[in-house]
């Protein structure tokens, strides 16, 4: 079964073909980051006119690195949400235009089930696990019990983590994106010269808020303007490390409640880059009797495999509409993973 997925929720444009045979056929990502930075962060607006201009070419571009014809596909799975609408439009409509031309399934996969189902494609691993997804948009720890069945045990209540990395870099001077700029400068600085708080840190439940911590780190260069941003950076991202174990220390706790034999945390999303995050959970999870499994870097961001993986899932267990029905997908902006969790109003701006 070959599969092509879409991506456009926020800003990368991706495509990919990928088969039941967990093989990645062709994997291609463009990323705008270049077209956001003056900006310091994603623009909707400029990132839904560059998904309109890259993706023809780009899904040509998956299908002829594939090596495959759009008749040999047997389904097209685009991400319908949660993220930024118009760039979400822009990869259902054309998914939906070529399913409609082949006469295939159309699958309309939500972004963060991408996410969730990837290291069964990276590593075959089977249900249950427990999900930590760390990126720009979202923070969560969710138990993946089965494919559809998804239980949020804690999300953020404010900013996503990457959000953070991303406004401290920025008020540290440093590049964008501010999550691989706090994690080189890190590297040359002392965590010990600095001293910021860890919301949530011993509360019960594995909720997150990382405003604090954001106004914390603003505070604290305006009252010591001369604190090197190095050691800023280390500061920062220890504090975080800190939070992250504690959260997922309580979820694995939880997670154990519904699973008792579970036996894997799987960290996915843009932060699952950062190692000493990887390290920091890595102990924890020795410390528990688990085992950490981090998908590769390219594949832990967006990207279409993804997509195209959860396509592969949900086609094989028949969990999909038929034309002209499909055709009717909704792009949605918010699309939580568990229909049961209670939304956070304040979270979740960005995919
Ligand atoms: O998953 P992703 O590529 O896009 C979405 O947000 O969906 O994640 C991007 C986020 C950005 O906030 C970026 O700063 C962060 O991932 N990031 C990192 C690192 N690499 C990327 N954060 C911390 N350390 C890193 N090495
Ligand atoms: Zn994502």
């Amino acid at each position: 079964m070959n599969i092509l997925g879409i991506e456009t929720s926020c800003d990368e444009t991706a495509a990919a073909v990928v088969n039941s045979d967990r093989r990645i056929l062709s994997n291609i990502v463009l990323s705008q980051i270049d077209q956001h930075r003056p900006y310091g962060g994603v623009v909707p607006e400029i990132a839904a006119r560059a998904h309109v201009e890259q993706i023809d070419g780009l899904i040509r571009q998956a299908m002829s690195g594939a090596a495959l014809d759009f008749n040999d596909l047997d389904g097209v799975a685009a991400t319908a949400g949660p993220g930024l609408i118009g760039g979400v439009m822009v990869g259902l409509v054309t998914g939906k235009a070529i399913a409609a031309a082949i006469g295939k399934p159309l699958l309309a996969v939500n972004h963060l089930e991408g996410h969730a189902l990837t290291p069964r494609l990276t590593h075959d691993l089977a249900f249950p696990y427990l999900l930590l997804l760390v990126s720009g948009g979202h923070c969560q720890l969710v138990l993946i019990e089965g494919l559809g069945r998804y239980r949020r045990l804690g999300t953020t209540i404010d900013d996503a983590v990457g959000e953070a990395f991303d406004k401290a870099g920025k008020m540290l001077g440093l590049d964008y994106p501010g999550g691989p700029a706090i994690q080189a400068a890190a590297e040359r600085g002392d965590a010990g010269l600095v001293n910021l708080p860890r919301p949530m840190l011993g509360r019960a439940g594995c909720d997150f808020s990382f405003s604090g911590l954001k106004t914390a780190v603003r505070r604290l260069l305006e009252k010591q303007p001369d604190l090197r941003p190095e050691d800023v950076a280390a500061g920062f991202q220890t504090a975080v490390g800190d939070v992250m174990v504690d959260r997922a220390g309580n979820a694995i706790h939880m997670a154990r409640q519904f699973c008792p034999d579970l036996s894997h945390l799987v960290i996915a999303g843009g932060v699952a880059a950062n190692s000493h995050l990887r390290q920091r959970l890595d102990e924890l999870c020795r410390a528990r009797g688990l085992e950490l499994v981090a998908p590769p870097i390219d594949l832990c961001t967006d990207n279409g495999a993804m997509i195209a993986w959860a396509g592969v899932e949900r086609l094989a267990a028949g969990l999909h509409d038929t034309l002209p029905d499909a055709l009717y997908a909704p792009a949605r902006a918010r699309w939580p993973l568990d229909p049961d969790a209670t939304p956070m109003p304040f979270a979740g701006k960005k995919a």
